[in-house]
């Protein structure tokens, strides 16, 4: 194995959370690949090698939902011929993995917007999301032109309309209702965000969803995160006292 299982039981490495749910911001792609003189696509397909690593360690990792920021709704202002290529990698991507996920049980969803995707892609989406429907081991969710914003605008609108045909009131709106006409409606809320490339911000990542989530940033580039990197934030992340508010027991 390519990282050390004995850490997670020692006595060094409190318990993580049953149904762990960690989300990515994976940052540094270009500046990798600019680093070493080559067009920024070389340094995205490394990123999504690295993907495809990082999921295949999730059980090990016990990780059981992993939510993967691949394309912002701002990612749009990228020059033409790096959102053709990450489009057609994402594509590449779901047809050269779709085997390996149903053989290791890996669930995979999209959250976001996908009507503004290419058509092939969305039939693409649809496809694998139905093809791994039925595996719960790991559950791979990717955010594709995916907003905090948008992803609350859009829920907001769809309550307005349920409430004018009459299928829901707005007395009853509450926190639990708003969370189930978001995208995220299935997952749990993630424990533990994060991001990659020593920037700070949050940018529009899951902005509901991570209001009590631990927060972890470092300087690593995206491609060079391993599930050994991965295995360094959890250890500290166990030992990190999470009270929700509260106070300590
Ligand atoms: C941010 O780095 C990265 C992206 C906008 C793309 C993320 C996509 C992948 C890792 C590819 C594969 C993903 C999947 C799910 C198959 P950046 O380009 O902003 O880097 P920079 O800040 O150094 O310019």
């Amino acid at each position: 194995m390519m990282f050390d299982k004995s850490a997670q039981s020692g006595r060094d490495f409190p318990a993580l959370p049953n149904d762990l749910h960690v989300a990515v911001i994976m940052d540094g792609n270009g500046r990798w690949a600019s680093n070493r003189g080559w067009p920024r696509l070389v340094g995205h397909r490394k990123g999504a090698e690295q993907v495809r690593k990082l999921v295949e360690a999730c059980p090990e990792l016990g990780i059981r939902y992993l939510t993967l920021y691949a394309f912002s709704t701002e990612n749009w202002k990228r020059s033409t011929e790096e959102v053709l290529g990450l489009m057609s990698l994402f594509a590449r991507y779901i047809r050269r993995e779709a085997g390996r996920m149903k053989r290791e049980g890996v669930r995979l969803r999209f959250i976001g917007d996908r009507t503004r995707l290419d058509d092939n892609l969305q039939v693409l989406i649809q496809w694998i999301e139905t093809e791994t429907a039925g595996n719960d081991r790991v559950h791979l969710s990717v955010a594709l032109n995916y907003g905090g914003r948008d992803e609350i605008t859009r829920a907001t609108r769809a309550m307005a309309q349920d409430v004018v045909a009459g299928k829901l009131s707005g007395d009853d709106i509450c926190d639990a209702v708003l969370s189930r006409y978001l995208d995220t409606r299935d997952l749990p809320d993630p424990d533990l965000v994060v991001r990659t490339s020593g920037e700070t911000r949050v940018s529009n990542f899951l902005l509901w969803q991570a209001a009590y989530a631990e927060y972890v940033f470092i300087p690593t580039l995206w491609p060079d995160f391993t599930p050994v990197t991965m295995q360094g934030i959890l250890k500290d992340f166990a030992q990190r006292e999470r009270r929700f508010g509260g106070v300590s027991a």
